[in-house]
């Protein structure tokens, strides 16, 4: 276990998880919204804090009631908030992030105007008590006098460094960490075909640190000082969330290394971790095995005449499944009539012609197509409807 320091921004994410990533000037639906705590540094903390170390983090916070929201939930993610400077001015920083659901991939629009942490904050926190500070590469008007003394006064704790995008000044503060992490935004500003290509070149500034260089599902590169740039391949999995993989990633490597792992090795438990997060969606739990989803029907057990009802997860009575034309509607087995399952009686009848279906306690018709009862007592009540997914193989998954 390691007592460690995260300097860098905490952020307020607005999430919507849509079905595709939408065309510009459209106007489309959200399936969910979520909000979550976010912040590179803020991300890779609560990994780390899940991997067992004593965690801090240095930020800067408004006085909003997202600030009171934003420290509440830090502190029950295990993340120490004492060093914590508060601004008047400035409102808590914000990411929309549409987050699409067909491929995982995550669009930050990211809105600040928050001051970041100031120079004379931070020399004020006794870092020696710290065995292992991680810096955001950002807040270039302070961050070199920060790395300074801590350079200085520091004797034997490593100092990682996050180089998320191209900043004026960048290059010249690269010489103060021990590891650093260039993400492949960068090293695409930059110019870089790929990893290896950025590692090389970024080596010149950095000679004494351990490199790594992210790639999302190419991999990651990664060079020791004197040793050639390696290349760890990326886990062929699905991808359902990716928003902060790569801060998850950073903790497993920085947990690695402190626990005395070769780089090489670092970057494998980064990797690991990085896909398990992908995996599932948001940041909790990392550490527990993934729970495999299991499909609740195939779509060659539907037909347009009959309804199936299924066991479901969560679902009391279960779900009635019906194919709709070529796709699937689901609907909880509830009548809203008198909240019983429509096949308290007997079974649902179905009429493919009308497209409705029946309650079977007070023949309440229902139509397939949005559950809306066009007949019976309960008119114009809606049956409580299911999102699903229809896999390729015919596999029918209720969505979270
Ligand atoms: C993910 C993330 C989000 C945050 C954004 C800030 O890496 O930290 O949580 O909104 O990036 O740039």
């Amino acid at each position: 276990m390691s007592k460690i320091l995260g300097i860098g921004n905490c952020v307020l994410d607005i999430i919507l998880s849509i079905n595709d990533y939408p065309a510009e000037d459209s106007e489309v639906r959200a399936n969910k919204k979520t909000l979550q705590v976010g912040g590179n540094v803020a991300n890779t903390l609560y990994a780390l804090s899940q991997l067992k170390h004593e965690v801090a983090i240095c930020t800067t916070f408004a006085t909003d009631d997202q600030a009171k929201w934003i420290t509440k939930t830090l502190q029950e993610r295990g993340i120490n908030t004492e060093f914590t400077q508060k601004f008047i001015q400035g409102a808590t920083p914000t990411s929309y992030i549409n987050l699409s659901q067909s491929n995982g991939s995550r669009t930050i629009v990211h809105y600040r105007d928050l001051p970041e942490v100031s120079f004379d904050f931070f020399a004020k926190i006794e870092i020696e008590d710290f065995d292992w500070l991680h810096f955001e590469g950002r807040n270039l008007e302070h961050l070199p006098g920060m790395l300074n003394i801590a350079k200085t006064f520091l004797t034997h704790q490593p100092i990682s460094l996050e180089v998320e995008k191209d900043r004026i000044g960048i290059d010249a503060i690269l010489t103060q960490a021990n590891v650093i992490f260039f993400s492949h935004h960068f090293a695409k500003q930059r110019g870089f075909k790929d990893g290896a290509e950025c590692l090389k070149a970024m080596r010149q500034a950095a000679p004494q640190a351990h490199l790594i260089c992210t790639w999302g599902e190419n991999g990651a590169w990664f060079s020791s000082p004197n040793q050639t740039v390696n290349h760890h391949p990326a886990q062929q999995i699905k991808v359902i969330d990716s928003l902060g993989a790569g801060d998850v990633f950073n903790a497993g490597v920085i947990n690695a290394l402190a626990a005395g792992k070769a780089l090489a090795y670092a970057v494998k438990d980064g990797s690991d971790l990085a896909a398990r997060k992908c995996q599932q969606i948001g940041l909790d739990n990392l550490l527990a095995p993934l729970a495999v989803k299991k499909p609740i029907a195939n779509f060659k057990q539907l037909s347009n005449a009959k309804t199936l009802v299924v066991k479901a997860l969560g679902q009391k009575h279960g779900v009635v499944l019906i194919k709709y034309e070529d796709e699937v509607r689901a609907y909880v087995n509830n009548c809203p009539h008198q909240d019983v399952p429509l096949t308290e009686a007997y079974k649902i009848d179905v009429n493919p012609f009308e497209k409705t279906m029946k309650c079977s306690v007070h023949d309440a018709f229902f139509k397939i197509d949005d559950g809306e009862c066009v007949e019976g007592p309960c008119l114009n009540d809606y049956l409580q409807s299911l999102e699903v997914t229809l896999e390729e193989n015919g596999d029918i998954y209720l969505n979270d």
